[in-house]
């Protein structure tokens, strides 16, 4: 069942913004389990700090340049985060390293979406290096923050296909159109507390799985969906 009360995420960015307009896109629908209550940028020029203040959602800036550590600098963005009433956080683009006080201020409770599919190519570069490696599928990943930069606990991913004739703007595009789905999923999950984290692990509960099993890159023309998994693995366990 879910809970009356929608959670209250905050969402941290560096720039462009595109999964922060994606968030607020899917929180102004009715039933979605949580609201967008505030943004904070490490950046003055964020181009998503536009998107805040055209929905009315209160926004802070927080230079890394006025802080003398890094402690400070999360000192004060924690600050924000209470200002907020914040019950998750949201990273979007955020370039920023946390400091581990706040990661483990946050643990359970903060999200991270990574432009690949961790555990691989995490860092930067993400689908320049996709495509030098050669890999037919790429994708994203939705996980909980830790202290290992781009490797805590999965909660969703999506894969896509990476095609022949692909440049790195291109994949770029489809991963993107991608995260603008996977993003809103994830946190609708942490919010509605259908993926916790514990002992290190995500669970996952009450989690509607279905669709398609199989994502074959080239694609495979005559695959069909009509066999479940299971049905297969039957015909051929005696
Ligand atoms: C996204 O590709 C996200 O996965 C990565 O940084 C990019 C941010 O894009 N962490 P945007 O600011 O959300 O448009």
């Amino acid at each position: 069942m879910r809970s009356a009360r929608r959670k209250r995420a905050a969402v941290l960015i560096s720039g462009r913004g595109s999964n922060l307009a994606a968030l607020i896109t899917a929180a102004s629908e009715a039933g979605y389990p949580a609201e967008i209550v505030g943004v904070i940028s490490n950046r003055a020029d964020a181009k998503g700090l536009e998107l805040a203040a055209r929905h009315g959602i209160p926004a802070r800036v927080v230079p890394q340049g006025d802080f003398t550590d890094r402690e400070a600098h999360d000192a004060a963005i924690e600050a924000a985060l209470q200002e907020f009433g914040a019950d998750v956080v949201c990273l979007a683009g955020y370039m920023l390293l946390l400091s581990p006080g706040l990661v483990a201020a946050w643990e359970g409770r903060m999200i991270n979406i990574h432009p690949a599919l961790i555990p691989s190519f995490k860092g930067l570069d993400t689908h320049a290096r996709a495509l030098a490696a050669g890999v037919r599928i790429h994708g994203c990943t939705v996980h909980f923050v830790t202290h290992d930069v781009d490797a805590g606990p999965i909660i969703a991913q999506a894969a896509v296909p990476v095609l022949a004739g692909d440049t790195n703007q291109v994949l770029a595009a489809r991963v993107l159109a991608a995260e603008h789905k996977l993003y809103p999923l994830a946190l609708s999950l942490v919010a509605e507390g259908k993926a916790r984290l514990e002992g290190g692990r995500t669970v996952l509960e009450d989690v509607a799985d279905h669709g398609p099993t199989v994502l074959f890159s080239p694609s495979l023309a005559a695959l069909s969906d009509a066999e479940s998994d299971l049905e297969a693995l039957a015909r051929f366990t005696p």
